[in-house]
């Protein structure tokens, strides 16, 4: 813990990862940003392939320490498991069951550190059809195996739901499955081992209408930019710009079914007082949508917005990357702030999310360099000066 400062909820857990991207990285991160202490394992080649991209990994890599080591050399397994010793939590994302295969299975690290809390996260898991766990996996086979991408698109093409959806949905996964394993190892002091695959995560995300199928066969069609089953719920075209709209409630409906000129329609038998949902398939559906499309392409959004929420019908522009730093509400909650990179250079992005009153998070440093930590760390698991210079002329670590 030398040179991490103490903040946050999670002020004294000390995490260790070895992964790349988005999926496990981005959980650590989270952690990191909360106060934990985060140790980051990239291979002795290149390093995290997220290191190739622009300005993301300057989000997703800060607050955290990097350690260049070849996890699974000889020796570089004893580096690793003398590192797992402190940790609380200890998460890996590979093809499959790849630390097992090499030795180093859950059973080998709680030897060394019997409370850990292990996180496997893989495509597909840690068993099952052995030419299916084995594969490689990003978002987007994970979206295609489970399901989750044929239900966004539109009719003719089904279309990946952006950004990485897939994987940072599996970060919120990795968050809250290992402190739930950790709020129990610290009670019996006996560690967990959990296999996230990405394809149940999405599995279990995109289960809404798959229920309605698994259980009633109904399959709706892909609904492109509105709902697949109701009225007032998509994306409309105003005057000078799109509105997402999500018309549900009975007082909504009366409302905005007053607005768009068929009042008239309220309160009948086709309509009865109270109606909270307007079915596409319930009576002049289509007439509902036409009136409506046609209101919305003569008004200027920001007035329509203003006026529906005003109804407590919930309404939004579709605000665009250069109207977000103006927004005034974003201001109010600083919801970006600044921080300088390892070169010094400004960087500006999100906040610390979600904002805690009573510990919050912090930025308290910029993403490391590769192996930039390397030695510090070794020095906190009790390496010596001398140990180092050899395991760095072995290859098995590097500094920067
Ligand atoms: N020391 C030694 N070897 C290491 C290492 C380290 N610190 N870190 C990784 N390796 C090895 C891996 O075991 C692997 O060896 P192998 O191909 O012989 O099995 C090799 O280096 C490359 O591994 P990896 O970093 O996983 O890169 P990849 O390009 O082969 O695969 C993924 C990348 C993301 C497709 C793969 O890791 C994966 O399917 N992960 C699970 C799901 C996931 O997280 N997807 C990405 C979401 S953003």
């Amino acid at each position: 813990m030398a040179n991490v400062p103490k903040f946050g909820n999670l002020n004294g857990l000390k995490v260790v990862y070895s992964a790349v991207e988005i999926a496990a990285p981005v959980a650590a991160q989270m952690m990191a940003e909360w106060g934990a202490d985060v140790t980051w394992i990239e291979n002795t080649y290149n390093g995290d392939s997220m290191r190739d991209t622009t300005y993301v990994k300057e989000l997703e890599r800060r607050n955290q320490r990097s350690i260049s080591l070849n996890i699974f050399s000889e020796e570089g397994k004893e580096v690793f498991l003398k590192l797992i010793e402190e940790a609380d939590i200890f998460i890996e994302s590979s093809k499959g069951p790849v630390y097992a295969n090499r030795g180093l299975t859950d059973e080998v690290l709680w030897e060394r550190n019997k409370s850990l809390v292990i996180v496997h996260v893989s495509g597909f898991g840690q068993y099952g059809v052995p030419e299916r766990v084995n594969r490689a996996a990003y978002d987007q086979t994970a979206q295609a195996y489970s399901g989750y991408l044929s239900q966004n698109g539109t009719q003719e093409q089904p279309m990946i739901a952006a950004p990485y959806t897939g994987d940072y949905l599996t970060a919120l996964m990795v968050v809250g499955s290992s402190l739930a394993a950790l709020y129990n190892a610290q009670k019996t002091g006996k560690g967990e081992s959990i296999d996230i695959a990405m394809y149940e995560v999405l599995l279990r995300m995109g289960a809404y209408y798959m229920m309605d199928y698994l259980n009633g066969g109904i399959i709706y069609p892909r609904a492109g930019a509105r709902h697949q089953n109701l009225c007032g719920i998509g994306v409309y075209k105003c005057k000078d710009g799109f509105l997402s709209l999500c018309l549900y409630g009975a007082k909504q409906n009366k409302a905005l079914l007053e607005r768009i000129g068929l009042g008239y329609l309220w309160g009948t038998e086709e309509y009865p007082e109270g109606t909270s949902a307007l079915w596409l398939d319930g009576p002049k559906a289509e007439l509902i949508e036409q009136k409506l499309e046609e209101y919305l392409l003569e008004r200027p959004v920001a007035e329509v917005e203003e006026d529906f929420s005003n109804l407590k019908i919930a309404a939004n522009k579709v605000m665009t990357f250069e109207e977000l730093p103006e927004e005034p509400h974003f201001k109010a909650r600083e919801a970006f702030i600044e921080w300088e990179n390892i070169e010094g250079k400004k960087i500006v992005g999100p906040n610390i999310f979600p904002k805690f009153k009573n510990n919050p998070g912090q930025v308290w440093r910029p993403m490391p360099t590769l192996g930039m930590d390397t030695e510090a760390i070794l020095n906190e698991a009790g390496f010596t000066k001398e140990q180092i210079e050899e395991l760095v002329e072995k290859g098995i670590i590097k500094k920067s």
